[in-house]
């Protein structure tokens, strides 16, 4: 296949981009993303900020702009993010205790019901985990109302739509050795018995010199898909996109059944988050990378 959407499709898999509404309207970034990826995130629009401005006003504007560019162009979409520490309005950084669990509850709720039925996997939840070695939770206004808000948030998603995957997304939990791994680890394998609903983790593999790939990602994602979940690669970027690492990244989700597929959050270095990394399979100018070939290559099982 020449295409790195149709490629992962012959394992039954997509290969997803973070799409950003503010450049729908650039047709060298627009034609480059309908014709290489089969699966879309919307970058910001999707976020609570982005989504309920005002408590209880909900604004799905930007948020279906880049929906309906996804389901316009055959593409299927993950929703990205439901319950997250960052990026909330300003109405909600002030809430607290029962108060801010009744928000995060209808946030989820107002969100899902736009998108009931539509969305393949939401992250439910984001980024809880504290980084370094303490596998601690994450201090957040969210994790101040009680240690059971993931799982009540989990349990709301499932109830609101009860067709689309319920993930947990991170980042620094690709190596297995990691503290913080370790304990999204012990979450999700409680969530399993307890019965809690969860259905897929998100490895986000944000790669830099600071949190290099390591070649036991392989690991942790059978790891976790032996707890009896799916996973995925959700915001795949990777510092100076190492054709090699690319195509090791692409080759452990190939290696792993339960994995359901690879998003690279971004079409262009130059529309990275962390452009000055150049970590995306697109150059500046929209001409494949090294890297691309290399990710190509891979999924076409070579
Ligand atoms: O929309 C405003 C615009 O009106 C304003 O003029 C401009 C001035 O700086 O800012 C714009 O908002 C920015 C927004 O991106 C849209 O470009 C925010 O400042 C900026 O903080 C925001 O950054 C996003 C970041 O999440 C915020 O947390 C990045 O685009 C986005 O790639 C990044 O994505 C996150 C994932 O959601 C979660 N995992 C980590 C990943 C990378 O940080």
């Amino acid at each position: 296949e020449t295409t790195l959407g149709a490629a992962a499709a012959q394992s039954g898999r997509y290969f997803g981009t973070a799409i950003a509404s503010g450049r729908l309207g650039d047709s060298a970034y627009t034609s480059i993303a309908s014709r290489e990826f089969n699966s879309v995130t919307a970058e910001n629009e999707m976020k609570i900020d982005a989504t309920e401005p005002q408590r209880g006003q909900f604004n799905f504007t930007a948020a279906d702009r880049v929906y309906n560019w996804a389901v316009q162009n055959g593409k299927q979409v993950r929703g990205h993010t439901l319950a997250w520490h960052s990026q909330q309005p300003g109405w909600m950084q002030g809430l607290s205790g029962s108060n801010l669990r009744q928000a995060m509850i209808g946030h989820i709720n107002g969100v899902m019901a736009h998108y009931k039925g539509k969305i393949r996997q939401w992250d439910v939840v984001n980024e809880a985990f504290e980084d370094g070695s303490s596998g601690a939770r994450r201090d957040s206004n969210l994790q101040r109302t009680g240690n059971d808000w993931i799982e009540v948030a989990f349990r709301t998603a499932r109830a609101a739509d009860p067709a689309a995957k319920l993930c947990y997304n991170d980042y620094n939990v690709e190596d297995w050795n990691w503290a913080k791994t370790q304990a999204m680890y012990r979450m999700v394998r409680d969530f399993k018995q307890r019965g809690v609903p969860i259905d897929c983790v998100g490895f986000q593999s944000h790669f830099n010199n600071g949190s290099p790939y390591n070649s036991n990602f392989r690991t942790t994602l059978q790891s976790f898909a032996a707890l009896g979940v799916d996973v995925a690669i959700t915001e795949l970027d990777i510092q100076g996109a190492s054709p090699t690492t690319y195509a090791a990244v692409t080759n452990d989700c190939l290696a792993v059944p339960r994995c359901l597929g690879i998003t690279v959050w971004g079409v262009r270095d130059s529309d990275s988050w962390r452009r000055e990394h150049t970590p995306l399979l697109f150059n500046d100018n929209g001409s494949k990378k090294p890297a691309y070939t290399a990710v190509l290559n891979a999924l076409n099982g070579g």
